[in-house]
């Protein structure tokens, strides 16, 4: 064999990493035996083990129908997977063959021949001796008449590569090598630059290389800053001014080994035309034909050996970001063939073509579900856009825009403006009169499938987090009725447990143990906060309703969003919500805490007071209840008792245990009462924010919670009436005296009716010995436990009682919604799609139809 012969002379064959292989020769000349040396269990698909598996029986002719159906059934899942495929049947038909090329192009890999063609009589003796084939011998014959005619034809019928193994030598010594696919380079981890449609703009090429920091001498000497490699999308030539130029600099780049390029259809055209091949000379291939003319003929030969050779996509970083001219969807990644080049130059387009002439393209992008980045150039946009996770980096320098460049891993994008008009596109470029993102408007419509259903989210601080079914059923519920428009919807805030049960007598609960509990996840220094007893809120701010259109894509004009941990508006009075959002926004301005955080837009984490603002039902219809109950029986109870006692009725203690259960029934209305204020106006609403969530290009989880608290007081600072600082104190948990300062504190705080405090690790988030350690635990208050646990909780027959709670299932809710949540907020912050993000909000939602002890 001479064309497409992948064997070398040693016995090794090269096949490509990704391929389905068609192993071809009559029964007995060992392809089974053969196909389990070379490749792994798994890769072979065999007919014989599909026979046996649907009819139980190796032989059962009757049953191939069935047995091929399921082989390409599981040949297709492998394939689609991107894994190698061995088809073990005789495949001496071209029928069955023509069945394989055609599985192979449907999946984009190779189809490749592994032909055994021994001598006949070897193939009868060996049939002779098998018990295992009780066919006639004449059958093996047959087969191999076929097997001889087909031999021929197995370069027209479609495989790209074959080896024909001659002799049992040959078969002794095959070995086989993977070839990595050109395009794969996983292996290389950046970080990149990617750069846009060049298009002849040396200059700007020049700009924009130096504002990345590459040294750029001359073009031929560009010395890109450590470790940083280009990256250029292609379409390096025609329309501008300096086609040469520009591919001086890239090819010495590419060649130097601190760029890579993959191919536009512009460069792809002009290579047509540099070898002779009739092209429309249109779209600026004149310019660029005629600046060529100028170079030496050796100048040329170099250009059109350079863009033949160009690889039409790369998949980068173990397969995270994948670079191509027009795009890549990603049933493509990673694939070869004609149509994935295709692809790749031209993007998909519907077949028609709009009023310019131009073809209509599919957004492919819009449709885009892949894991990986992908960068792309080929359409010009105004701006450089995502979506689902691929970027769009031709900002149209050529003509008049800018040449960009996304950087990588960081994801900033980088342009610098074209000098000059230097030509006008045939369609006019869609100007930024759509203050919507590509994403945004694209998010205005959700698909279901995105968050319903049996959910595995991958988060960057705890793995993978398994949403049921059922759960996010509830979470559709709740969040598609009640909660606020989903744009502003970033974050749910997590749950939080309390501190393990205290042993000492009269308390539930008690700082020890909070403490206790960090020093042994080996915590040092915590942070003790005061806790409002008030309802949790999340405070979404944008600085102007332009900055609340350009990052939530919100055109109602509002600045922002507060919600429940539910999801739900928390003010029911629009007008109050307005101004409580307008004065969060003035005190960010007046504090100066915009621009240092060089944001305009934050998140928030608060709890909002008076607590009966929001609870006043609960309160009315349980706390009230009872309280009321109470102090209508007990004084009659009372009186009814002194008197019995005083006419010497034996009573027991009685009169004092009733007394007892008095005085309690006090405390617990005292308990919630003071929880209890009426709110006519926002003069009655305070507002405590304790974590300064994220803003522009931040989720600020590497500030610890002195950062957090400190930032936030300037807004108290700011605006004092509506903002409260939330009072805490750092705790050595080494020092006895600071610990013991911190318990008096407590004490204190909960003596004057405080609801109690929060201890969190000073550092907000921290990976302990076992894993993700607990962001904050609550110590509640012994006088507000009675409201959570009943009036007469402290009495000692009911606290032994209490003391059994199980507190494993509320930890792990706590870690799973904590990771959940930041997952989210990181998604929103590197500008992710909204159902990215949704699918972290919707699975904290979800887990929270969890039902657990509402008491913990
Ligand atoms: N065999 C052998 N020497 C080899 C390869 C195979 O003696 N180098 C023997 C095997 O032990 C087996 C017989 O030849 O008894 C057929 O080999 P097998 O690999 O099963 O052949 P296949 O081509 O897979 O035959 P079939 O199409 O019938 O499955
Ligand atoms: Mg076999």
């Amino acid at each position: 064999m001479t064309q497409g012969e992948a064997r070398t002379g040693n016995g090794t064959i090269n096949l490509p990493e990704l391929c389905l292989v068609a192993l071809i020769g009559a029964s007995s000349s060992g392809k089974t035996t053969l196909a389990h040396r070379l490749f792994r269990p798994g890769e072979v698909l065999s007919s014989d083990a599909f026979r046996l598996l649907v009819a139980g029986d190796e032989n059962a002719l009757d049953a191939s129908n069935d047995a091929f159906d399921s082989l390409y059934h599981v040949a297709r899942k492998r394939l689609a997977r991107g894994l190698l495929t061995v088809i073990d049947a005789t495949n001496v038909q071209p029928d069955a063959r023509r069945r394989i090329v055609e599985l192979a192009k449907e999946f984009d890999v190779l189809p490749v021949a592994l032909v055994l063609d021994l001598p006949e009589e070897l193939l009868l003796a060996r049939h002779r001796a098998r018990p295992d084939r009780p066919f006639a011998a004449r059958v093996v014959s047959q087969q191999m008449g076929s097997l001889r005619r087909s031999l021929r034809k197995l370069q027209a019928e479609g495989f790209r590569q074959m080896t024909v193994l001659n002799s049992e030598d040959q078969v002794a010594a095959a070995q086989v090598t993977r070839m990595p696919l050109y395009n794969n380079l996983r292996h290389e981890h950046g970080p990149f630059d990617f750069i846009g449609d060049v298009h002849g703009c040396l200059d700007e090429l020049r700009d924009l290389l130096t504002k990345l920091g590459y040294a750029v001498r001359d073009d031929l000497s560009v010395i890109p800053p450590e470790g940083r490699k280009a990256v250029f999308v292609g379409d390096l030539v025609d329309r501008g001014p300096d086609t040469p130029g520009v591919l001086r600099l890239v090819m010495g780049m590419v060649q130097n080994g601190t760029a890579l390029c993959v191919p536009g259809n512009h460069d792809i055209k002009l290579v047509k035309a540099l070898r002779g091949r009739k092209v429309s000379v249109t779209h600026g291939l004149d310019r660029s034909l005629e600046q060529l003319e100028a170079e030496s003929p050796e100048f040329r030969q170099q250009v059109t050996d350079f863009l033949e050779g160009l690889v039409s996509h790369y998949v980068l970083d173990d397969g995270q970001v994948v670079v191509a001219h027009a795009g890549m969807k990603e049933t493509y990644q990673g694939r070869a063939s004609g149509r994935v080049r295709e692809f790749a130059l031209y993007g998909e387009t519907t077949g028609e073509t709009d009023e310019f002439g131009l073809p209509v393209r599919w957004n492919w992008a819009a449709e885009y579900r892949g894991a990986a980045t992908v960068v792309y150039g080929h359409t010009p946009v105004p701006e450089p856009q995502w979506l689902n996770r691929t970027v769009d980096i031709d900002t149209g320098c050529v003509f008049g825009g800018r040449l960009t460049a996304l950087r990588y891993p960081e994801r900033d994008l980088v342009s610098v403006p074209a000098r000059q008009v230097y030509a006008e596109p045939v369609r006019p470029l869609q100007r930024p009169s759509d203050p919507q993102s590509a994403q945004q408007a694209h998010d205005e419509v959700l698909d279901l499938a995105d968050v319903t259903g049996k959910r595995l989210i991958a988060t960057r601080l705890r793995g993978n987090i398994t949403v049921r079914e059922d759960q996010s059923g509830a979470a559709l519920e709740t969040l598609s009725r009640f909660a606020v428009d989903p744009r502003w919807l970033v974050y749910l805030p997590p749950t939080m447990s309390p501190s393990e049960t205290s042993a000492r007598e009269g308390y539930l609960e008690y700082p020890t143990e909070a403490f206790e509990h960090y020093r042994r996840a080996g915590v040092e220094r915590v942070v003790c906060e005061e806790k409002h007893m008030g309802s949790r809120a999340v405070l979404v701010v944008a600085r102007d309703a332009g900055a609340a259109r350009a990052r939530f894509g919100v055109e109602d004009g509002r600045v922002g969003r507060i919600y429940t941990r539910t999801g739900r508006a928390f003010f029911g009075d629009e007008a109050m919500e307005a101004e409580v959002l307008a004065r969060l926004g003035g005190a960010f301005e007046t504090s100066g805490l915009w621009n240092e955080l060089n944001s305009d837009w934050a998140v928030l984490d608060a709890e909002i007071l008076p607590w009966s603002f929001k609870a006043d039902e609960l309160i009315r219809r349980q706390y009230a209840a009872v309280g009321s109950a109470a102090s209508a029986t007990f004084p009659a109870e009372l009186k009814a008792l002194e008197a019995a006692v005083a006419r010497g009725l034996p009573l027991g203690d009685l009169l004092e245990r009733t007394q007892e259960r008095a005085a309690l029934t006090g405390a617990y209305v005292d308990a919630y009462r003071q929880y209890v204020r009426r709110v006519s106006s926002i003069a009655d609403v305070r507002v405590a924010p304790f974590h300064l969530l994220a803003s522009e290009g931040h989720v600020h989880t590497d500030q610890d919670h002195l950062w957090h608290l400190n930032s936030l007081a300037r807004l108290a600072g700011a605006d004092p009436d509506l903002f409260m600082a939330t009072a805490h104190r750092e705790v050595d948990l080494n020092d006895a005296a600071n610990v013991t300062a911190a318990e008096d504190w407590w004490l204190a705080l909960t003596g004057q009716g405080g609801e109690g405090m929060v201890v969190k690790p000073l550092s907000f988030v921290v990976r302990g010995r076992k894993g993700l350690v607990q962001p904050a635990i609550k110590v509640r208050g012994r006088e507000y436990l009675r409201i959570i646990y009943g009036p007469e909780y402290t009495l000692p027959e009911n606290l032994t009682r209490l003391r059994q709670r199980g507190l494993s299932g509320k930890r792990t809710l706590a870690l799973r919604e904590f990771a959940l949540g930041l997952e989210g907020l990181e998604r929103f912050v590197e500008g992710e799609p909204l159902r990215r993000l949704h699918e972290c909000v919707f699975g904290v939602s979800a887990l929270e139809s969890e039902v657990l002890d509402p008491r913990l």
